[in-house]
């Protein structure tokens, strides 16, 4: 995403050194043009039925330039849906899933005749039907089914094993159809799933597809028809040049070999493959140091700014802007966060950097900002979109002195 024109680092026609210049490092930046490059080459392999993952990146933006190129919105709490709503999506291109949603949640949903909710329990069910009711409202939902697949990808980010907290299990269904039968307010016209994220098992996907349609046509046997099936998302994105190489192309032929005989109207969910490499993370050098033999470069974006590092061992890798030398020194990159586990990267050669140098850190655009935090009371990072030759600051963040304000003393202290 990041060209060198001149030896100056540019994104689109935007010279970093021009954002650089308006907006304090830690800060996001997106590429509004490999954004939609993304989209369009995911609905030409996938079909019109994309609803982008809000959870892996909400600004409300982005979420208006995904509407824009006429996606849906999968959202997983009241915020993101209300989100979603206020960026522009019709409720008729909203899903709401989640397997914790509060009577309030629902009835919001529930009010705004939202495409629809995907119930993830028969409590769930049992719930929806009493607000249906009490609202003398007729309700669109779907069930998310838990496969009980083992996408093979890190177990923190696994969704799809019957031991995994998800969806209700396959050998449910026939409890599902006995209980629609009394909830005369709900119809249900959708089954869904999602086994995990980065998965690039294409087996994975096919054993997923196939354990969908015999759900589905089950369903339908009984008399529910089934009219959408939503296959969730979880495409793998190649953090790493050793990661396997994922073609979504590979998926289309799983889903034609299973489906293409059937009239579902079939659906996904991908967040971080519409958005993950459009995004770097554009941090400043504010020490370096020699600990027990390492050479630390310390940043001033932290496990705060980005977590997966810390928290899933993520892999991203970093490029240097300034190269002032051939000659490359060996480094770890960590962030200002007390705490050991503030490392973005281990070992990586770049040439010689100094206190004021630029890192930047890629692949950060799903799942960086929206799990950000203020931990050790550092704001939150800005974020900034870029368009051709102009950009625009999309999210400036409080100072810190609101976040301290925001804490109350109560009287008797
Ligand atoms: N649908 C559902 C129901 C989901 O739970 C998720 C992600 C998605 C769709 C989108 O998955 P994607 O296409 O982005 O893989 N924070 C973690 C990822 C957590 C994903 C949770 N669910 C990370 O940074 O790797």
């Amino acid at each position: 995403m990041l060209e060198f024109k001149n030896q100056l680092p540019f994104i689109e026609n935007t010279s970093l050194q021009e954002v650089i210049k308006v907006c304090e490092t830690p800060f996001y930046l997106y590429s509004q043009d490999k954004i939609i490059q993304k989209v369009e080459m995911t609905k030409k392999v996938l079909g019109e039925n994309i609803f982008f993952s809000v959870k892996s990146n909400s600004n409300q933006a982005i979420l208006k330039l995904m509407q824009s190129l006429n996606i849906g919105a999968d959202v997983v709490s009241l915020g993101e849906l209300k989100r979603s709503l206020s960026a522009g999506f019709d409720p008729s291109k909203i899903i709401f899933e989640g397997v914790g949603k509060s009577k309030d949640d629902l009835t919001f949903a529930i009010q705004k005749n939202i495409r629809l909710i995907n119930t993830e329990s028969l409590e769930e069910i049992k719930l929806l039907q009493s607000l249906a009711l009490e609202q003398n409202k007729y309700v669109d939902i779907g069930v998310r089914l838990n496969p009980n697949i083992d996408g093979g990808t890190i177990n923190k980010i696994s969704t799809g094993k019957k031991t995994d907290k998800f969806g209700i299990e396959i050998n449910e269904i026939e409890n599902i159809i006995n209980l629609m039968s009394d909830c005369k307010n709900l119809n249900l016209i959708g089954i869904s799933c999602h086994i995990g994220s980065q998965i690039s098992n294409i087996n994975a996907y096919k054993n997923t597809f196939i354990e969908m349609k015999k759900s589905a046509d089950k369903f339908s046997l009984s008399g529910i028809n089934i009219k959408h099936v939503d296959l969730g998302g979880g495409f793998h994105v190649r953090y790493n040049k050793n990661d396997p190489e994922f073609k979504i192309e590979n998926i289309k032929k799983e889903l034609d070999d299973c489906f293409s005989k059937s009239n579902y109207e079939l659906s996904f969910e991908p967040g971080r493959y519409l958005i993950a490499e459009a995004g770097i993370l554009v941090t400043s050098i504010i020490n370096t140091k020699q600990n027990g033999g390492i050479n630390y470069l310390i940043v001033d974006a932290g496990m705060n700014t980005l977590v997966r590092p810390a928290m899933y061992n993520a892999y991203h890798e970093i490029e240097e802007i300034t190269k002032k030398t051939d000659e490359t020194m060996n480094y770890t990159v960590a962030g200002p966060i007390c705490e050991s586990s503030d490392i973005f990267v281990k070992n990586i050669h770049l040439t010689k950097q100094s206190i004021g140098d630029i890192l930047i850190i890629k692949n950060t655009g799903a799942y960086g900002k929206v799990m950000s935090s203020t931990y050790n009371t550092r704001a939150l990072p800005t974020e900034v979109l870029i368009n051709g030759e102009n950009f625009a600051i999309i999210y400036a963040p409080d100072k810190i002195e609101k976040n301290i304000e925001e804490d109350i003393i109560p009287s008797w202290l």
